[in-house]
């Protein structure tokens, strides 16, 4: 391919990447777009090639397309089910990594509870290792597939103002974003109540915003995180009707926006928790395109890493 060669083996993080990296695989996912719209979508640039899908966490979303994505470049995908494997039995994440590792993948990609198992996993095998989320920490396809969705409306990302709103505090997608966003020289926002907010959030180059009000006021792009309670122990939020009420997003709120304002939400959602249905069904809403960008995302990411 005329494209210029990715420099990196994994993709662990954003943090690893330069622009020039991000744009890079953001024209790489837009090639991959207009093949997934062809009626024949497969191409062959990993014929011959293994991915194994290493799930720890339930995902229907993010393995699917990673599936998918798989499928399409012609390689060999296998899904290695957590839930039914030697992992209940007790076995480490090292030694399962042995194991597919002595079956000679070309790609492994994880999906982990904890942060940092993606790096280390990385640093046990002999292939690629793609981060597909890791704790809290990050999840950069998902990044990269919202700044494609952005990149496609909106024409470029620098001095956009995104606003991301909801549960900052467990969401590696937020962390991953505010990365990218910032390397692509967007100006980014975080809308949460403190409770959900991490502490040095302000050292990551955003503008703290405790209303909806402040943080949409003119914003070009709206996007709205899950209320992540599986991750939470106490009480981060009184009631999810409260909840609604001052971080949800609703008609209302969104006039502060600009009128032709993007509402994205990374899925799964809650709707009446974060998002109002009429909004998430709206015209506004580019919720179904992130998805169809992230099976682009990762084809991009995949065939960089194995070019
Ligand atoms: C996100 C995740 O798992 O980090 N979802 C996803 O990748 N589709 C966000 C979430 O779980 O709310």
């Amino acid at each position: 391919s005329s494209l210029p060669l990715y420099p990196h083996r994994h993709l662990l993080g954003i943090s690893d990447l330069s622009p020039a990296d991000i744009e890079l695989l953001l024209d790489r996912a837009d090639r991959a777009v207009a093949i997934s719209r062809q009626s024949e979508k497969k191409t062959s640039t990993l014929r011959g090639r293994t991915q194994i899908n290493l799930f720890y966490e339930a995902s229907t979303r993010t393995q699917s397309s990673f599936e998918l994505a798989g499928k399409r470049l012609g390689a060999d995908v296998m899904n290695m089910s957590v839930a039914s494997s030697s992992v209940k039995k007790g076995e480490t994440l090292i030694d399962t990594a042995m194991t597919l590792n002595a079956m000679r993948p070309d790609i492994l990609i994880i999906r982990h509870q904890s942060a940092g198992a993606a790096a280390l996993l990385a640093q046990k095998v002999g292939c690629s290792v793609v981060n597909a989320g890791d704790g809290a920490h990050e999840h950069p396809t998902q990044a990269l597939l919202d700044a494609l969705t952005i990149r496609r409306a909106k024409g470029a990302l620098s001095k956009l103002i995104v606003a991301i709103c909801g549960d900052i505090l467990h969401s590696r997608v937020a962390r991953s974003n505010i990365m990218l966003l910032n390397a692509l020289g967007a100006q980014v926002r975080v809308v949460a109540p403190s409770t959900l907010l991490p502490s040095g959030i302000d050292r990551m180059g955003v503008i703290v915003c405790r209303s909806m009000a402040e943080g949409l006021k003119d914003a070009d792009v709206v996007m709205m995180l899950r209320l992540q309670r599986e991750r939470m122990e106490g009480a981060f939020v009184p009631s999810v009707r409260e909840y609604f009420r001052y971080f949800g997003l609703d008609a209302e709120k969104l006039k502060a926006a600009k009128d032709d304002a993007l509402v994205m939400h990374p899925g799964p959602m809650n709707r009446g928790v974060e998002i109002a249905s009429e909004i998430a069904d709206g015209p506004q809403s580019v919720i179904q395109e992130q998805v169809e960008m992230g099976v682009a995302v990762r084809m991009a990411v995949m065939e960089a890493l194995l070019d």
